[in-house]
């Protein structure tokens, strides 16, 4: 037979043939799971209780015998998406003054809806601009950042504190860059951050819009600040200050706005969407969502127009009334589990992550502590029979969050990502107390590795 070489592929696809680190962990994790004895604290799925199916259910039924107001629902749709759910948006953010948005503040301003929730908009983005230097915070949307680099794009992520990216250190990298400058293509900053939870302050807000204006100006052209709000509807913590949206500080007309429907409602129902000035990039956006099969099922987006207009605003505090709970639950027994190893904690006030800095415990995927969580110790006291293995545990290590070349990347192996989201209290309780065991096992591991 003669010899042949394998499917050619481009440097993107050669990139994605290898599945990301966090991709193979929950793959990994995910074959063996066992319902009810297996805890998952490392998805991002949204708690199933906050999903309103049966009204879910209605809004279709209304939708379907209601064809005068929603055409075709179940044909397709236009590459910007549904009318109805457009109107429906922009009544919210007016009606409600989400973010202090008014009708003057989108003036100008138009709504796309993605292809596959904000995932596919945030995507386009990596199509449409150049490649070149995207900036972020550090810790970073991962996902995110791990499709920008396969795609080309140089990632340099900003540590943050508690008020989201520091502005200093970025006012110091960008003098740094110099005339590496001009290769920035794009801002992204997520305003409760993902995997931290961290909510970007206002002040910061208006800060990072100036100093990419400022910036604009200097190297002769717009450079877009891209804000994901993907978990800004879910502050639950009533003593944060409300969130201003970040086109309420955008004089240049750089500003542009992830929204999701899938924290508030379902993330099954895969509606993203981008607010920005109308122009170039939004028109390149629509193209590039009629190029890959059209926006959002049009039967999904009239049934999010329908939900927006019937009691979103109950909705979302029912979600963030679950939340809060969850939250301050679990920081109690986070402060009486694990209190003394933990050096820093960020979250609970937004969204439903926690980010953990432990004193003195690695959380990699090579750690005691993680082997002693997921079982993989090779001793059969901890990881119980190899036919019936004890509970696993599984979240996300911050070395995994943190970017490789970045500043963090020492700290990043002391923390991890937990998620009250998905799993039930009970749960996240047995979770936190094998977390606690956890840690007792890789300090008697070192002391006894260091008395050797
Ligand atoms: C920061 C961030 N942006 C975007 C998304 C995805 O949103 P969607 O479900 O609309 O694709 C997520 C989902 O977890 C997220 O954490």
């Amino acid at each position: 037979m003669p010899k042949i070489h394998d499917v050619l592929l481009s440097e993107y696809g050669a990139a994605s043939s290898i599945p990301s680190p966090v991709n193979r962990l929950m793959t990994d994790f995910a074959i063996g799971f066992r319902d009810g004895r297996d805890i998952n604290l490392g998805v991002g799925y949204v708690n199933e209780r906050t999903i309103p199916h049966r009204t879910i259910q209605l809004a279709c039924e209304q939708v379907l015998s209601n064809p005068q107001k929603y055409r075709a629902a179940l044909n397709y749709g236009g590459a910007q998406g549904s009318p109805n759910l457009i109107a429906s948006l922009r009544r919210f953010y007016i009606e409600n003054r989400i973010g202090g948005i008014t009708e003057q503040t989108l003036n100008g301003h138009d709504i796309v809806i993605g292809a596959n929730g904000a995932t596919s908009l945030l995507e386009s983005i990596t199509h449409v601009l150049p490649t070149g230097i995207a900036l972020t915070a550090d810790p970073m949307y991962y996902i995110y950042c791990n499709d920008l680099e396969r795609k080309g794009f140089e990632v340099i992520a900003i540590p943050e504190d508690s008020e989201g990216l520091d502005t200093q250190r970025l006012k110091s990298k960008l003098a740094a860059l110099d005339d590496e400058k001009a290769a920035i293509r794009f801002f992204y900053v997520v305003t409760v951050n993902n995997p931290t939870c961290t909510i970007l302050s206002n002040n910061r807000k208006r800060e990072l819009v100036d100093i990419v204006t400022q910036l604009s100006y200097e190297v002769g052209r717009k450079i877009p600040l891209f804000f994901d709000n993907a978990y800004s509807d879910l502050v639950h913590d009533g003593t944060v200050e409300p969130l201003v949206s970040a086109l309420r500080y955008d004089e240049l007309g750089i500003v542009y706005e992830v929204g999701t429907l899938s924290k508030i409602l379902a993330p099954g129902l895969r509606i993203g969407y981008l607010i920005g000035t109308k122009g170039l990039l939004l028109d390149s956006i629509i193209q590039r969502t009629s190029d890959i099969g059209f926006s959002a099922p049009l039967i999904n987006q009239e049934i999010a127009s329908y939900l927006l207009d019937h009691g979103i605003e109950a909705q979302i505090e029912k979600v963030n009334n679950g939340y809060q709970q969850k939250a301050k639950q679990v920081k109690t027994w986070m402060v009486e589990l694990l209190g003394d190893n933990i050096e820093e904690c960020r979250g609970g006030s937004a969204g439903f992550y926690f980010y953990l800095t432990l004193a003195n415990v690695a959380t990699g995927s090579a750690s005691d502590f993680f082997k002693f969580l997921t079982r993989t110790t090779g001793q059969e006291t901890i990881d119980g029979p190899a036919d019936c293995q004890h509970p696993k545990v599984i979240y996300i290590p911050g070395e995994h969050c943190v970017h490789p070349n970045g500043d963090m990347v020492e700290v990043g192996k002391r923390q991890l990502r937990i998620s009250y989201g998905f799993e039930e209290l009970p749960q996240i309780h047995t979770a936190l107390k094998l977390m606690k065991s956890a840690i007792a096992y890789s300090a008697d591991i070192s002391k006894n590795s260091r008395s050797v």
